[in-house]
């Protein structure tokens, strides 16, 4: 299997070519301040883009300045139930969890590379106090953080000490009928997330974001939550459903595995609660990425990135073609700015 891929990731399609191409170009050309600049820098990129696109090569290689995203799934606990997810029914026991300085130093090797740190789980905020330490360290370097949540353990204290740090938060919510509610989150948790929603709103301002997953379950609740989204001035994002382990089926939709846009996961450094790390949280169903490229607890990051089969892992992301290069982790502009 592992052939077929590097064979795929040597023969790429003109679309895909112009679709990586334009999909590394683009975020880079933005981040360029000096107008004076923009053209010799997009031709030094696009001479790297062309000797990475072509050339097997071993050495370590990020994406411009900044150009990469850490994602921290901080823990696979949860304090819900969800139907559409199932990392609940898998907790990581004590001893497969890494204490928060490891990730820490993992964050301050990398912080030049990085743009964006992404926290999700399970629940982030079971470990509210390992939050505000990453929300502190990523301000340090002025990199945005993003903490996904269900709503129900956020604080009044803990919003203020986020808003002081500029970091955004996502509330995750797939309905607002409170007799569905329980269905969905396998809990009674309606009105303390809605409570959490307006404080949250009232404390942070345009850094809260409102995020539903789309599904045949939810598909009829998704315009009721734009609009209450609208009506508070809150952005609001959807993500496809995809197989979290959950019960729900996903909408079908015509090419949903064509849509022509490469996967933008290249971008990603994942690790999971107990330190290791993949380049996206669907690396299972790529032969060569089964096993993780290394665990932070061990290994120092950058000597994981510089391995040859991460180089190779990410080669074979260009041509990557699963549904799960549709969420929002995977694609290639910044969604939540
Ligand atoms: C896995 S959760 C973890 C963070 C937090 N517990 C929460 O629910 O927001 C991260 C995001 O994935 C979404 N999600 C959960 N199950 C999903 C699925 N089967 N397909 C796509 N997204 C899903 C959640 O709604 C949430 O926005
Ligand atoms: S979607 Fe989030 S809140 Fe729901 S069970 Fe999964 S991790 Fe927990
Ligand atoms: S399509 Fe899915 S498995 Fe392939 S690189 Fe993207 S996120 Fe990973």
């Amino acid at each position: 299997m592992s052939l077929i891929y590097r064979r795929r990731a040597n023969q790429p399609s003109f679309t895909y070519v112009i679709n990586d191409y334009m999909g590394e170009i683009k975020p880079f050309a933005k981040r360029i301040d000096n107008k004076l600049l923009i053209l010799p820098l997009l031709i030094l990129k696009t001479i790297e883009w062309s000797i990475y696109r072509w050339y097997k090569t071993p050495i370590r290689r990020f994406y411009g300045v900044k150009g990469n995203e850490l994602i921290y799934m901080i823990t696979k606990r949860c304090n819900e139930r969800c139907a559409k997810c199932g990392i609940w029914k898998n907790p990581e026991p004590e001893n497969e969890h890494i204490d928060i300085s490891i990730f820490i130093n993992c964050l301050k090797t990398l912080h030049e590379n990085l743009y964006q740190v992404t926290l999700t789980g399970g629940e982030p905020l079971l470990f509210l106090n390992d939050v505000l330490k990453i929300a502190d360290e990523s301000r340090k370097y002025e990199i945005q953080l993003i903490t996904v949540t269900n709503g129900v353990l956020i604080t009044e204290d803990f919003l203020k000490k986020y808003a002081e740090l500029d970091h955004i938060l996502v509330i995750s919510i797939d309905t607002l009928e409170k007799d569905k509610w329980i269905d969905f989150r396998g809990k009674n948790s309606y009105e303390k997330v809605m409570e959490n929603i307006n404080l949250s709103k009232k404390i942070l301002g345009k850094n809260l974001q409102i995020q539903s997953v789309l599904a045949d379950e939810s598909i009829s609740d998704i315009p009721q939550i734009k609009a209450f989204s609208k009506e508070l001035e809150i952005k609001h994002v959807t993500q496809p459903y995809m197989d979290f382990g959950g019960v729900w089926n996903n909408v079908k939709t015509k090419n949903e595995k064509t849509n022509g846009f490469a996967c933008a996961a290249r971008k990603n450094i994942c690790i999971y609660p107990n330190g290791d790390v993949v380049k996206c949280f669907d690396h299972h169903k790529i032969p060569l990425a089964k096993e993780p490229l290394g665990n932070i607890s061990k290994e120092d990051i950058i000597q994981i990135l510089c391995k040859k089969r991460s180089t190779e892992v990410s080669k074979i992301m260009k041509t990557c073609n699963f549904s799960c290069k549709q969420l929002s982790c995977n694609v290639p502009e910044i969604i939540y700015n």
